[in-house]
Order: C-alpha cells, then sequence, then structure tokens
C-alpha cells in the first residue's frame, strides 16, 4: 500500500520512500541525521507560483537563505529561477551556482561596505536598499566606480504578516526598511544623484504568511507609493513583493500560490508594471525531511514518554527558535497503538524540543523517524553546536539519488582551529 505522507514522501510496505527511493536505503550509505529532498516536489512547488502568476508580467527570484545548497540552486537555475541573496556570502554562491549576477536582487539589512562594493562592481541586478544611509553608500561607491546602481528601496508599510513574531518583518517596531512615509522624500532628494538609478520599490512583510489579506496590502501600498513616484516623474521598472508565502506544516490548509495571486495582481495591475517575487519557503519547505535515528527511550514516573533523536536543534533549529511545529513519521511504522511521546534532541538545553506530546505509533532505539516539511530553514540554519557535525544532503531525481553535501568531518570543523 501506498499512502503519500507530504508532497515528497510516501509510507510503503517496504518503508518511506522519497519519490520512489526507499529512505532506509539512503540511509544504509549515508548514515543520520541527513536531510533528504525531492526534485520533483522543488520544481513542482516553482512551477505552481509561476503559473499563478502566468497572466502578468513576473520574475522568481528564489530567496537563498531558505536553502542555498549549490545542488538546488543548479536545478531552480535550471528551470528559470533568478535569485534573491541576502548577504555577500550568498550572491558569492548564486554566481557559483552559475546565476548570472544581473539576474540576483541583493536584499538585506547589514550590507557592508565591502558587499555593496563587490556587488556593485559585479554589476548586480537590483540592490534593495534598506534606509537612506544605505543609499548613499551605494551612491559614493558606484559613482566612484563610474558605475550606476540599479536600487529599489525597501518600504516597511508597518502591515502585521499574522506570522510568527521572529519572523514579521514589516511592522514599524522592526529593523527593516524605510517607514512608508518617508520613502517618495528619500528618492525625490536623491534625485539624479550621480551613482543611483531608481528602478523599483520593495517590500517583505514577513515569512509564512498562511492569509493573503497582509499581503494583498503589501501590494497596494507598494502600488499606491509607486504611483506617486511615477507622477513625480520617477520611471520605475518593478516592484518587489519579497517572499513570505507559507506552507502547511500542519493538516490545515492555508493560502497558496493560486489565493496569492489572485490577491495581489488586481493590485499591481494598477501600477501596470512587472513584479518581482522572492519566495524561498514555498519552493523548498515541502520538499525535504530531516532523517534521524532514535537513540534512546524512556518514561518517567508522570508516565511522560521521551523519544532521543540523533538530531536536535544543531541539525533543524525552528522548533527550537520559533516553536515551529514538524511532522514526524516513523519510516517502518510499528504495529500498536498511537501514545504521546516527546520528541527530543540530544543538545543539554530543554528548548531542544521537536515535539511535546504527539501522538506517535511504538518508538524503539534504532528505529528511524523523519521530520517532515524541512526543506527550508532547515539545513542553511544548521550549526555545530554540541560539536555537532553539519548533516549530509541528498537529493532525489527521477528515481537516483544524489549527495549534494557530504558530511562534515570534525577535521573540516577543527581545519579552522590552530
Ligand atoms: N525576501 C526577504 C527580504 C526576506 O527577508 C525573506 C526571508 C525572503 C524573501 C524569503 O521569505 P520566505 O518566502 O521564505 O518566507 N528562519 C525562519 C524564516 C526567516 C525568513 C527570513 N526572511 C523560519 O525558519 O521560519
Amino acid at each position: 500500500m501506498q499512502v503519500p505522507v507530504s508532497q515528497s514522501f510516501t509510507s510503503t510496505d517496504e518503508g518511506l520512500t522519497c519519490d520512489g527511493v526507499s529512505v532506509t536505503s539512503i540511509v544504509e550509505r549515508v548514515g543520520t541525521p541527513v536531510y533528504v529532498y525531492s526534485a520533483r516536489a522543488i520544481r513542482e512547488a516553482y512551477r505552481a507560483i509561476d503559473d499563478a502568476f502566468a497572466s502578468y508580467p513576473h520574475a522568481i527570484h528564489y530567496a537563498l537563505k531558505a536553502n542555498s545548497t549549490l545542488g538546488i540552486l543548479r536545478l531552480l537555475r535550471a528551470i528559470g529561477s533568478r535569485a534573491d541573496a541576502n548577504s555577500g556570502g550568498e550572491v558569492q554562491v548564486a554566481e557559483r551556482a552559475g546565476f548570472q549576477l544581473d539576474e540576483v536582487v541583493f536584499t538585506g539589512v547589514g550590507k557592508t561596505w565591502d558587499e555593496l562594493a563587490y556587488a556593485i562592481a559585479s554589476g548586480i541586478g537590483v540592490i534593495n536598499a534598506e534606509s537612506a544611509g544605505e543609499l548613499d553608500r551605494i551612491a559614493q561607491i558606484a559613482h566612484a566606480r563610474g558605475r550606476e546602481a540599479r536600487v529599489a528601496l525597501r518600504v516597511n508599510p508597518d502591515i502585521d504578516a499574522g506570522s510568527h513574531p521572529n519572523i514579521s518583518t514589516g511592522l514599524k517596531v522592526n529593523q527593516f526598511g524605510v517607514p512608508l512615509q518617508e520613502a517618495g522624500a528619500i528618492y525625490r532628494e536623491r534625485r539624479g544623484r550621480a551613482g543611483l538609478q531608481f528602478v523599483g520599490l520593495h517590500v517583505h512583510i514577513g515569512s509564512q504568511i498562511t492569509t493573503p489579506a497582509p499581503l494583498a496590502r503589501a501590494a497596494r501600498t507598494l502600488v499606491t507609493l509607486a504611483l506617486e513616484l511615477r507622477d513625480a516623474g520617477f520611471q520605475l521598472e518593478h516592484l518587489d513583493l519579497g517572499g513570505g508565502l507559507g506552507i502547511a506544516y500542519e493538516d490545515r490548509p492555508i493560502a497558496g500560490p493560486v489565493e496569492y495571486a489572485e490577491a495581489v495582481v488586481p493590485e499591481l495591475r494598477r501600477s501596470g508594471l512587472p513584479v518581482l517575487l522572492e519566495p524561498g519557503r514555498a519552493i523548498v519547505g515541502h520538499a525535504g525531511a530531516l532523517i534521524a535515528h532514535v537513540v534512546d527511550t524512556k518514561r518517567h514516573p508522570d508516565g511522560r514518554q521521551f523519544a532521543v533523536l540523533d538530531a536536535g536543534m544543531a541539525e533543524l533549529m525552528r522548533p527550537a527558535l520559533y516553536g515551529s511545529y514538524h511532522r514526524i513519521v516513523p519510516v517502518h511504522p510499528r504495529a500498536g497503538a498511537e501514545a504521546p511521546w516527546n520528541v527530543v534532541g540530544p543538545i543539554c538545553e530543554s528548548s531542544d524540543v521537536f515535539a511535546r506530546d504527539r501522538l506517535l505509533p511504538p518508538l524503539e532505539v534504532h528505529d528511524l523517524v523523519a521530520l517532515l516539511d524541512a526543506g527550508a530553514y532547515g539545513s542553511v540554519m544548521a550549526s555545530n553546536y554540541n560539536r555537532h557535525l553539519l548533516p549530509p544532503e541528498v537529493l532525489v531525481d527521477q528515481g537516483q539519488w544524489t549527495t549534494i553535501r557530504r558530511r562534515q568531518t570534525l577535521d573540516d570543523v577543527l581545519a579552522l582551529e590552530s
């Protein structure tokens, strides 16, 4: 029997599979913990967004921060994606993955002088500027090199994205962008400034947004400002709506690409300007799972049951950092009644918990479990805490799998130390 458990994984009589490839067979070769991704799911998620916006001029700039392993970037580039880089490191990784720098938007609230200089000298597509001061630094750097930097000011519209406070970015209490009411003046004061070419406006109000209304409000706000700037004589080329589209981590339905496009395209039409989108999670989130072994089980006197995994907050930080929910499925579910389990990692912190009182079938030491929907902000946020080694990453494509990142070794880590 085959029962899909997510966009990428299926429960079968031979255990969990990813697009027909047995998870156990991957683990036998590369060990645990390991991230496993479905190339098909990534392509389908990309196309779902592309198709949803088919009626309107658009470009998808995949947000590297969600997962920037070269194998995944090359796959996305091959199907037409452009890139959104949030640091000098991501700009260079995009380049090494084969993106032309004029296909890259450079975002980020704290770009250093050197990062800006590199981006400008390499002819980056657009810099999404976060402040008046940053615009002035960009002008100075570009002018000194006899170049014109293409810039889009990031506006902070004071809109509540309705997601976790740690990943809501569009409120006036947040450090991102310039206050909406100041944006027009910032452009007007710098009109004709050597080194600057104002090509667009940018907004990004947060991540894991599950209803279209805040995204539509952000689009409306940006369009209104763009029309004001057009009246003032600015010839903008695009509006950048950022990323933020959420995915369903639990069984509850949420707004998807179609609802997103239906909500924002009517707003965008008032401007007629092409739109740039910077989705990260919605492209890779469902595609990946973190596979781990159960290394211990125990029952406290109050009846509480724990399953301790060989992966924890060092490998997947989202639950510890945001209390976020990832579905957990055994790779070979055991027969028996489901019972509440506390699934935890091996790190000596009480926040190293993946799930509390989660109903799961019986678990025993050596069992394999999959933490689903971990393709976005999983491997990229992993650390060496407790001297854990960064896990390998495996990409399954058309019945074959390849290791797109090998497991880190202790020698890799200690090579930096004297
Ligand atoms: N553009 C900008 C300017 C961003 O700051 C972000 C995400 C994105 C695009 C992509 O957003 P997405 O489509 O993936 O929602 N680590 C957190 C998420 C942090 C998001 C940061 N910015 C998590 O694990 O939920």
